[in-house]
């Protein structure tokens, strides 16, 4: 079968197996079915974080199980327990209307719920960590259902534990999110707090918010649906005090968030744009003209040919700054 439809690059990557999984009583005989064959399991949402270099020899597990539940509320908040095939745009908008509040800054990122806590995924400010309650997770190896609570994931930025030593070991079934009764806006990030300036505070509201971001988003990201893509590419780098005024030096304009003591973080898109790589096209393949740090595949090439053009942007910030870009998207096989 092939994955075209179902990766927002829009690689023409095939699976040797492939499932839909609509409801978790599937998943034991699924499993079953590649311990076996002794097949390799792709756990897939809405691939729109995976890199498929080649096609897929094992079994693709396509992740469709819906629902949502309220399990507990009080005063001032409410547990949603969410299905990990959900989309996660379409919870954000659920929760809108049902005033639940603290999505809002995440608003329009692609993809399902289930793939959320992955990378702890960040917008504008919020990252999920900061809504996260617990999920639920089958052990491949067991087929065992586990509860992972915030600490247990190990959230970091454009990290978690399902990124390292639970790296291909959990199937994430649901996410609970704790969700405030009462907005508590977040609009200290630079775009987002440029958007949102003409509006005085007291008139604020958590829908203002998401329609800011929204309108940031469209401004700058291509619509996946039109143009394929994966969102930013690479993740931005941590450097190191002494590396970071050292460039300063030479870069002047140098786009930076602090970390800690020692620790800054470089915006990757300032430094690639900088470089010469904005607009850049190689073939079917190129460098987003409003944002350097997404790489485009309006050609339809293969995932490869896009790897390809992001080992050439790696090499060239290399050598310039001396900064290593590390891919955001998780590569396959
Ligand atoms: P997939 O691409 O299907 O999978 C990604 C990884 O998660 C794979 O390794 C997969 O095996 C694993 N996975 C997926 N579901 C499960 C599951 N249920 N159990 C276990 N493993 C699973 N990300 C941000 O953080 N912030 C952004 O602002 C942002 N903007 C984006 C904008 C655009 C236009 C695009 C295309 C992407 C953007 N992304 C952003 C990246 C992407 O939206 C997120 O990484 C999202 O969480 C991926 O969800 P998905 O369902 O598509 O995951
Ligand atoms: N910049 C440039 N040139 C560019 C792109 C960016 O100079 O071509 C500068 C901007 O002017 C700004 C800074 O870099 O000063 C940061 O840019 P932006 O606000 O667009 O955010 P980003 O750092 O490029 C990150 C996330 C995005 C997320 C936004 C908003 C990463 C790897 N990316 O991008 O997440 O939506 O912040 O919070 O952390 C994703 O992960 O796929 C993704 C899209």
């Amino acid at each position: 079968i092939s994955l075209q439809p179902y990766n927002t690059l829009a690689v023409p990557a095939k699976a040797q197996h492939y499932a839909e999984v609509t409801d978790v009583s599937q998943l034991p005989a699924l499993r079953q079915f590649a311990r076996d064959r002794n097949l390799p399991l792709l756990i897939l949402g809405g691939g729109s974080n995976v890199v498929l270099r080649e096609d897929f020899p094992g079994l693709v597990l396509h992740m469709r199980m819906t629902g949502k539940t309220l399990v507990q509320e009080d005063r001032h908040h409410g547990w949603l327990r969410v299905a990990a095939g959900e989309n996660w745009h379409e919870l954000v908008e659920y929760c809108l209307a049902n005033e639940y509040w603290g999505l809002e800054n995440l608003s329009l990122i692609p993809g399902s719920v289930g793939a959320a806590p992955i990378q702890n995924i960040g917008a504008y400010g919020v990252e999920l960590k900061d809504v996260f309650s617990e999920l639920e997770a089958m052990d491949v190896a067991t087929g065992e259902v586990h509860r992972f609570d915030k600490d247990a994931c190990e959230f970091g930025y454009r990290d978690s534990l399902f990124k390292r030593a639970g790296k291909d070991r959990y199937i994430i079934l649901s996410v609970t999110l704790k969700l405030s009764r009462q907005p508590h806006l977040k609009v200290t990030y630079p775009a987002l707090k440029e958007a949102v300036g003409a509006i005085p505070m007291a008139e604020l509201t958590p829908l203002a918010v998401s329609e800011a971001v929204c309108r940031i988003r469209r401004s700058k990201l291509p619509d996946p649906v039109e143009i394929p893509n994966v969102g930013s590419f690479f993740k931005n780098p941590l450097v190191g005090l002494d590396q970071f005024l050292e460039l300063q030096v030479r870069h002047p304009g140098l786009v930076s968030y602090p970390v800690d003591a020692r620790h800054v973080k470089l915006a990757a898109g300032w430094l690639i744009e900088r470089a010469g790589w904005k607009g850049v096209a190689r073939g079917p393949v190129a460098v987003h003209a409003h944002q350097a740090l997404v790489l485009t595949n309006p050609g339809r090439a293969s995932g490869g040919e896009v790897l390809a053009l992001a080992e050439e942007i790696r090499h060239s910030i290399a050598a310039e700054y001396g900064v290593d870009l590390e891919p955001e998207p998780r590569v396959y096989p």
